[in-house]
């Protein structure tokens, strides 16, 4: 594999020109995209960010997406999706429309298909979180504008793009870093080992036995981390996940959907709380982060949060970046 992960620093690509391999296309997890695009990405938002922060002004006259519009669907709750999307497609001049209660969208049960023909009448884009993988992907068969998943029970790209971004800010070479998720084997850990796989990274899942993430994810993950360099371990032992790790992530014990198994897991899974002592095994200036919301005092303390190796905002404000760059790439014209 080419991709240098010790660099992410280049110019910010030129969206409508024919070396944009990501016009029109759907991002419905990490894996829809090759090491080298998943770079892409990560890349154009750092520039991007990096122009934000310089001038907004000169960067909000320069939109390049003026009468365009994005339609964001939300079936779950959100309130960071929801903030940096609508804020991502304004950025870039488009117009966001919200769908964020269940009859606004696919309602009094209009099919996939025929919802999905209609908004992209509509709308040059649609991001949708909702509940399993294949509705999102059915709706992406449908649609001839690009697709992103804002979350699903399987995955969370645009989070796992966020966090591979700071991880790369605060702790440089995403191929040199040992990264130790803790916790639920849920739709972060499937994107965890995707965006590890990809990014040649040393990546531990330690949860509890029955927790694990899905076989055939960490299947697909291992196939591309034997063409990378990645090593991809699970584990039962926190302690054997965070032995030098140079970035411990955990989150909710309880995801959306889960809720109602709150007071079983919490028993099971009270080994698995991040704290300052967990810290002491990880690497030195170890990173913590979190992709929020956080139940505090659960999986991790509130000492962990408000730390100083704490980037759980830094994440936040990433899913901006992460997805304005991202909306830039796949609406370019092709
Ligand atoms: N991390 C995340 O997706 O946050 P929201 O559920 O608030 O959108």
């Amino acid at each position: 594999m080419s991709v240098d992960w010790s660099v992410l620093d280049k110019p910010v690509t030129d969206l409508h020109a024919a070396k944009n391999p990501l016009a029109g296309r759907d991002v419905l997890r990490l894996f829809d995209l090759t090491p080298e695009e998943f770079h892409l990405v990560l890349s154009t938002a750092l520039a991007q960010k990096r122009a934000w922060k310089a001038d907004p002004s000169k960067v909000q006259a320069e939109a390049p997406y003026q009468g365009r519009a994005v339609g964001i669907i939300l079936e779950k709750p959100s309130m960071r999706t929801r903030v940096s999307f609508e804020l991502a497609a304004a950025r870039l001049g488009a117009h966001p429309v919200i769908m964020a209660d269940t009859h606004s969208a696919f309602s009094r049960g209009e099919s996939l298909k025929d919802t999905t023909m209609v908004m992209e009448r509509f709308v040059d884009a649609l991001v949708i979180r909702s509940f399993a993988q294949a509705r999102v992907e059915e709706i992406a068969h449908w649609a001839r504008i690009p697709v992103i998943n804002a979350l699903t029970d399987d995955f969370h790209p645009c989070q796992g793009l966020a966090d591979f971004l700071t991880m790369y800010e605060h702790k440089g070479d995403l191929s040199r870093l040992k990264l130790a998720y803790v916790g639920d084997g849920n739709n972060m850990a499937h994107t965890y080992l995707e965006g590890a796989a990809m990014s040649g990274m040393d990546c531990h899942i330690a949860t509890p036995p029955s927790y694990q993430p899905q076989e055939s994810y960490l299947n697909e993950a291992r196939a591309l981390a034997a063409r990378t360099g990645a090593s991809l371990t699970l584990t039962t032992s926190p302690d054997e996940a965070l032995a030098g790790a140079d970035v411990v992530i955990t989150d909710t014990w309880a995801s959306m959907g889960s809720e109602s198994q709150h007071d079983e897991r919490a028993v099971l899974f009270e080994p698995y709380r991040i704290t300052m002592a967990s810290f002491e095994a990880a690497a030195p200036r170890a990173l913590f982060m979190h992709c929020l919301p956080a139940h505090r005092g659960e999986e991790v303390t509130d000492e962990v949060m408000d730390a100083p190796f704490s980037a759980i905002y830094d994440e936040a404000e990433n899913r901006l970046h992460v997805q304005k760059a991202l909306l830039s790439l796949l609406m370019a014209e092709n």
